[in-house]
């Protein structure tokens, strides 16, 4: 059974300029083990994923289709306070993007977490302590942080606070929007090793990590999602994503990494590779929508959907790749 299982989710959010089609046609699994990327430019819905993944839909969001599936139940039926009450923190936890922003300058580390935890399950303070000073001898953590405010922190470890408060109720997904993109390169090093350690303790049983960064989906994950304008154009094992990218997209992608190009690696676009903008999701380009950009595109592109195709455990949306 996987622990969380997608199939067909869109979602939109009705805006005064039109709906923003963030999430169309989403189909995804996570099994136990699981480490997976998702990938993607800025604005192409990864973080309103996350939150959809999670059942955490509020106006203007507004789910229009598709099904979702957590640990066995559906959800997708279900209100927010539902899935919210009964499984947000102890089977789904989020580390949303801009999660550094939400520690209060007034509250120590361990106020924070007590409020985090008694959000989702009702436990005595002394237990959360407790159970907080386990957490981070096992990480290999000072339990004195738990003292400190932010102020007194580094970024570094202030994330990784955010990381426990997250796990300390061992959900079995946790899903970690951009954790490292404020971070320096060495601490986000510290970060990731968190984020392994937790897993392999079996303190979470899958991770889904979001980022633009591909060389850090490169060191930590076993599978990786690539996202553009809303959809999954590509899906597989990291390495055979990463060294024999299928659709035209991951391609200018992973040259964008790749590059000794300072300006094209900061900003994580593939503009010397790949021109143009991504689309706008209220009007999204007809067909595949990536076909303005595409320097394979053909007629039929224009007009027609390619939909996620496997072949193996691997799936490209592309009528490259579709006979
Ligand atoms: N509250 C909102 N109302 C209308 N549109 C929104 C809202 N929040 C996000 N969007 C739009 O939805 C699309 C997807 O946004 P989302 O934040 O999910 O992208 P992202 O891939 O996480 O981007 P980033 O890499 O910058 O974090 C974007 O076009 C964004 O402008
Ligand atoms: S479907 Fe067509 S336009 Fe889209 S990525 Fe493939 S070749 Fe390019
Ligand atoms: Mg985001």
């Amino acid at each position: 059974m996987s622990l969380l299982k997608a199939e067909g989710l869109r979602a939109y959010y009705n805006s005064p300029i039109g709906q923003v089609k963030a999430v169309e046609d989403i189909s995804l699994s996570v099994e136990e083990d699981d480490f997976i990327g998702i990938a993607g430019e800025s604005g192409c819905g990864k973080s309103t994923l996350a939150n959809v993944l999670m059942m955490n839909i509020r106006p203007p969001l507004k789910l229009y289709g598709g099904r979702l599936f957590l640990n066995g139940e559906e959800i997708s039926d279900k209100s927010r306070d539902y899935v919210k009450e009964k499984f947000w923190g102890t089977v789904i936890s989020i580390v949303p993007q801009a999660a550094l922003n939400s520690l209060m300058p007034t509250k120590r580390t361990k106020e924070f977490i007590i409020d985090v935890v008694q959000a989702h399950k009702k436990i005595s303070e002394k237990e959360i302590i407790e159970m907080a000073k386990n957490k981070f001898v096992e990480l290999g953590l000072s339990p004195s942080v738990l003292d400190l405010y932010p102020h007194e922190l580094s970024g570094g470890m202030r994330q990784r606070v955010i990381i426990v408060a997250s796990t300390i109720l061992n959900p079995k997904v946790l899903i970690a929007d951009e954790p490292t993109s404020a971070l320096d390169v060495s601490t986000q090093k510290q970060v990731l090793k968190m984020m392994l350690d937790l897993q392999r303790k079996q303190s979470i049983r899958s991770t889904i990590l979001i980022t633009h960064d591909i060389a850090i989906q490169r060191q930590v994950c076993n599978k990786l999602i690539v996202m553009y304008a809303g959809r999954i154009v590509e899906y597989g094992n990291v390495d055979d994503v990463l060294y024999n990218p299928k659709h035209p997209y991951t391609k200018g992608l992973i040259n964008s990494v790749l590059t000794p190009e300072p300006e094209v690696r900061r900003r994580g676009l593939m503009a010397l590779f790949i021109p143009g903008e991504p689309p706008n999701l209220v009007n999204p380009p007809p067909g595949c929508s990536f076909h303005p950009r595409c320097p394979f595109a053909m007629p039929r592109c224009k007009s027609e959907t390619p939909g996620l195709t496997y072949s193996g455990d691997r799936a490209v949306a592309c009528w490259l790749y579709i006979l």
